[in-house]
């Protein structure tokens, strides 16, 4: 009897041996998983995006294709500025900007305006004009109805005011402050409410995530318009870094931005490479993986923000051919100059794949 268990306990253990064997062999014959080979804009849980260039648009197939492979939202880098919309007094130049829209909608894009009020690109009828405060007021005014008004509904969100305040957080003096006083914030952002009630509106900057003393007056200077009934409904972080910045501040920058509560986008970002402008610089891998641990962890820090302060992220250009920056020479964008996607790419990925937030 005690022979016959044996042999059945001897059975069973074999029996569980194949069994184990089996299960390994299966495993072992699995199909490796292929590569998760999803564009950015289907593996995002918010809006990615680049700002464009109306020319490449027009002009470089490969352009516009990647655009549309990847992305969900886009920023016309300077087609909607108050230079190019309004070259001189009560006349406008909307064809460039109509392009986008059209293109945005045929493609199902979101739109972020980029920016109403700047002390930058400004025509030169605005650099000079010569007026009472409530002349400017009026000229403000009429020029952001104008704009917000042929877009209503079309255009998801504003930079309404762009780079108001210095980096030791005091007001730029800027001609909208020079003529109407810090009160044209305000008024910037009330004048585009009523010309489109339905799009969210923007306060964008840069230097958060160099600049503690900046970043608190930002964040202070916003909630506190918020807390008299401005209709502020985020912040932009332009965040054009670079491989010398700590990892670090870029986090804090989104943390403590996202901390005032209001929607947080990461508007304008490139991590240069070569900020020392040096121009014989060449890209070396050391620099490129720099590059990329910099992407990825903007790209974690916005997904670790609650879900509806999440506007996005959009870099400054589409590829390294496209940025502000290239003349230097330099390399900050997800794409290089052939269109070919970057570690930086595959730094955002990595971020955006991740689900143990
Ligand atoms: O299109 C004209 C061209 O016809 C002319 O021949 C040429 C001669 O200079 O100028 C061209 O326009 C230039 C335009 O870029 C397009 O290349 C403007 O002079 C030049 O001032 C403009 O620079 C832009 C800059 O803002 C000023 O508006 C940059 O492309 C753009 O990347 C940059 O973007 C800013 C954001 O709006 C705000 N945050 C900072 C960011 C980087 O500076």
């Amino acid at each position: 009897m005690k022979h016959i268990s044996l042999s059945i306990v001897f059975l069973l253990i074999l029996q569980g041996h194949l069994l184990v064997s089996c299960g390994s062999t299966d495993e072992e014959l699995l199909p490796v998983p292929e590569p998760d080979s999803r564009p950015l804009k289907e593996i995002s849980s918010f809006p990615v995006g680049a700002a464009l260039s109306i020319s490449k648009m027009k002009n470089i197939a490969g352009y516009s294709g990647l655009v549309k492979q990847e992305f969900n939202s886009i920023t016309a880098e300077n087609a909607m500025k108050m230079a190019n919309l309004s070259p001189a007094q009560d006349r406008y130049s909307w064809d460039d900007a109509d392009y986008f829209v059209d293109f945005a909608e045929t493609n199902r894009m979101r739109i972020h305006g980029h920016c109403l009020v700047w002390h930058n690109s400004l025509p030169n009828w605005v650099a000079n004009y010569q007026g009472t405060k409530e002349e400017w007021k009026s000229l403000l005014r009429d020029y952001i109805h104008t704009v917000v008004g042929r877009y209503k509904g079309k255009i998801a969100s504003w930079d309404v005011v762009n780079e108001a305040l210095l980096d030791d957080g005091t007001p730029r003096k800027t001609v909208w402050y020079n003529n109407i006083g810090w009160e044209y914030v305000a008024l910037a952002f009330q004048y585009a409410h009523e010309a489109d009630p339905g799009a969210v509106l923007f306060y964008n900057e840069y230097g958060q995530e160099y600049s503690k003393v900046k970043l608190k007056a930002i964040n202070d200077s916003i909630v506190k318009l918020v807390k008299q009934g401005v209709p502020v409904h985020g912040i932009g972080l332009q965040m054009h870094t670079n491989i010398n910045h700590s990892l670090d501040n870029l986090v804090d920058a989104i943390v403590v931005t996202s901390e005032t509560g209001l929607k947080v986008h990461v508007s304008e970002l490139d991590i240069a490479l070569n900020p020392n402008k040096n121009t014989a610089y060449q890209p070396t891998e050391k620099d490129l993986n720099e590059q990329m641990k910099r992407y990825r962890i903007v790209a974690a820090a916005m997904m670790n923000i609650p879900a509806g302060q999440n506007w996005g992220i959009t870099t400054w250009g589409l590829s390294d051919n496209d940025s502000w920056l290239t003349s230097i020479p330099d390399h900050p964008l997800l794409f290089d100059k052939e269109y070919q996607a970057k570690a930086a790419y595959e730094g955002v990925r990595e971020a955006l794949l991740r689900t143990d937030y």
